[in-house]
């Protein structure tokens, strides 16, 4: 039996601050065809989700979206793996009762033998408090500059703060993954 896929409207309007956590031996996998809609998920990613697994399927990956994430964080996602690239950030993400999860994410490109992109996975891990502590605020910083200056404004601001603190972006969120404080 088929089921209607959800999409971005039938996600809560207003968040909680409800937080749930991943365990240290979780992976949270799923795979979207190339305009992201979901194809695959695992059993983590549907509890953590908290949708029925089947309306899933064919959702808008967009549906866990949560409007603390700063919309230039997807637009470096979608840059990179577009180019076979390898995407690794932190990511707030919003579950069905509006309750929210952090992930660290790898995202990357599933090519076919001819080099022609096929679909994107991406494998999510618990990221360490000391992360989330750093990321958190630098989140809210991007979010109110793409307010009032969108999407330029907050790439300005990331690029001066890892020139600032002399580091490429990879280096930095894989180095907070890690358990660094800057
Ligand atoms: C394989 C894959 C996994 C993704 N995982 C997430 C995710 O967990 N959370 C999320 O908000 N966006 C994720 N995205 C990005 C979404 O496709 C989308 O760009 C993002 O939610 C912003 O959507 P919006 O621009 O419609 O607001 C993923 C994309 C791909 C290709």
């Amino acid at each position: 039996m088929s089921m209607k896929s959800l999409s971005k409207s039938d996600a809560p309007k207003s968040p909680t601050n409800r937080e749930s956590k991943l365990s240290d031996s979780d992976f949270i996998v799923s795979k979207t065809d190339t305009k992201g809609k979901i194809i695959y998920c695992n059993e983590i990613f549907i509890e953590m989700a908290g949708y029925p697994a089947a309306s899933l399927i064919g959702a808008n990956h967009n549906l866990i979206r949560h409007p603390d994430m700063p919309r230039v964080a997807f637009k470096l996602a979608w840059e990179l793996i577009q180019n076979k690239k390898e995407f690794f950030g932190f990511v707030k993400n919003m579950s069905s009762d509006g309750g929210y999860y952090w992930v660290f994410a790898y995202i990357t490109a599933d090519v076919d033998p001819s080099g022609r992109i096929i679909s994107y996975t991406s494998i999510r891990r618990k990221p360490p408090q000391s992360a989330i502590n750093i990321i958190e605020p630098i989140y809210k910083l991007l979010v109110d500059a793409e307010r009032t200056g969108g999407i330029e404004a907050s790439q300005k601001i990331l690029t001066e703060f890892l020139k600032e603190h002399k580091m490429g972006y990879d280096e930095f969120v894989i180095n907070l993954q890690k358990g660094a404080t800057i």
